[in-house]
């Protein structure tokens, strides 16, 4: 039996990674490491958590003993790390916790995985990233697996030296590794700070909505499903030491995106054509703001034939009646410190 270390399983991604790992693959054994921080939560994962062949563990990646120890006593064969600080505006607030725990955290994994597999045929450190790392585009162009790397947010410098790290280890010691860089994902179970969410979950409650600057930063929308299935392929079939770039050709400027969200939900919510719209509010715009991030995936689709499953109107409609149907766990996972969080960061703007 394979045994594969997931790290953030309890998170957006990560749920979605371990289910799809969980039930495709019942010889493997799935350990879900997840510190459970605020945006981490084992109600994502309640179908599969009698599974005989998942179990989960709470711990920290930047704990270095105690990684060490569970790397000694499960034996595993490969890891897929996506266990991250991953919201960009929290990155602004408080940047040293995402130094600690995307950069001193891989950094313990790493070390973990390179002092316990002495022999390293049919091993693999498999690390998730964001397109984030490129720094932001133009009008045109597209992220390449080749594009020069340019974060330039506290979230995308800790990616990007993650990154750096990972393939440091491949160079050093041989380490058998593989990264991927992916675009912005949606779908069910992700927290309601970020931007789909949060539009969601404000139209429901009538609440402003607040688009950053003139909300015409673009961003490149993938279903999650599809990131999952994607992130399977490569753990398959990706070769040792490379990178693949992993998103859907689906570029929306944000304001037309809450535009849309607005119209299929004054029909859902049964609203007067145009109520929700009034709630759109333009905020101060996000420091240093990437303006538009675009993947070109030719090569996990060339290569690996790899291609996205959904059309977005789809994806959209599908993760707007998810969060409709779950508004107890948005309200479970939003009441305490999320309130704080929230009042931070737009009584300000
Ligand atoms: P998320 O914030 O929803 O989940 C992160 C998970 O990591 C949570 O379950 C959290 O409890 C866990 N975690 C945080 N710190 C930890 C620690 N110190 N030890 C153990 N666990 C810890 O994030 P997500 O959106 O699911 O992103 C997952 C990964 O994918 C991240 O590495 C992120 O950089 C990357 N990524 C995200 C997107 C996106 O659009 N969300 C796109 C590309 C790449
Ligand atoms: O590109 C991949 C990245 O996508 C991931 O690596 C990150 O983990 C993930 O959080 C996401 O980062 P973004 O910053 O692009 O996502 P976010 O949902 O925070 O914002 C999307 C866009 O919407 C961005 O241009 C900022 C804007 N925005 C966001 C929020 C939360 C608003 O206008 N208003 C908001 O309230």
């Amino acid at each position: 039996m394979k045994k594969i270390l997931i790290t953030g399983g309890a998170g957006f991604i990560g749920s979605h990674l371990v289910r799809l790992f969980v039930n495709k693959y019942p010889d493997y054994f799935i350990t879900n490491l997840d510190a459970l921080t605020y945006a981490g939560n084992l109600e994502n994962l309640t179908d599969i958590e009698n599974s005989p062949n998942y179990t989960f563990v709470k711990g920290d990646i930047t704990d270095e003993s105690f990684v060490e120890t569970l790397f000694e006593e499960n034996k595993f064969d490969a890891v897929i790390h996506l266990a991250a600080e991953s919201h960009v505006d929290r990155s602004i607030l408080d940047p040293m916790s995402f130094v600690k725990t995307n950069v001193l955290g891989t950094g313990v994994l790493l070390n973990a995985a390179k002092k316990n597999w002495t022999n390293l045929s049919n091993k693999l450190f498999y690390h998730v990233s964001t397109d984030e790392v490129y720094g932001s585009l133009g009008e045109v162009g597209f992220f390449t697996e080749t594009t020069p790397y340019d974060p330039r947010s506290p979230y995308s410098a800790s990616k990007a030296a993650s990154d750096h790290l990972v393939r440091a280890y491949h160079h050093t010691y041989n380490l058998p590794v593989v990264v991927s860089n992916c675009s912005n994902n949606y779908g069910s179970h992700q927290f309601p700070e970020k931007l789909l969410p949060l539009m969601i979950n404000n139209i429901v409650h009538s609440k402003p909505l607040p688009v950053y600057g003139k909300g015409e930063n673009v961003r490149d929308w993938l279903w999650v499903e599809d990131h999952a299935r994607a992130i399977d392929v490569i753990f398959h079939k990706g070769i040792i030491g490379e990178t693949y770039n992993i998103g859907g050709f689906n570029e929306w400027k944000n304001i037309d995106i809450v535009h849309l969200l607005c119209r299929i939900m004054d029909k859902k919510l049964n609203r007067a054509e145009g109520e929700s719209e009034k709630l759109i509010t333009y905020v101060k715009d996000r420091a240093g703001h990437d303006k538009r991030y675009a993947i070109d995936a030719t090569k996990l689709e060339n290569e690996l034939g790899w291609s996205p499953s959904l059309q977005f109107e789809e994806g959209l409609d599908k993760t707007i009646e998810w969060y409709l149907a779950n508004e107890t766990w948005v309200s479970r996972i939003t009441s305490g410190s999320y309130k704080q969080y929230y009042d931070q960061q737009y009584s300000k703007r």
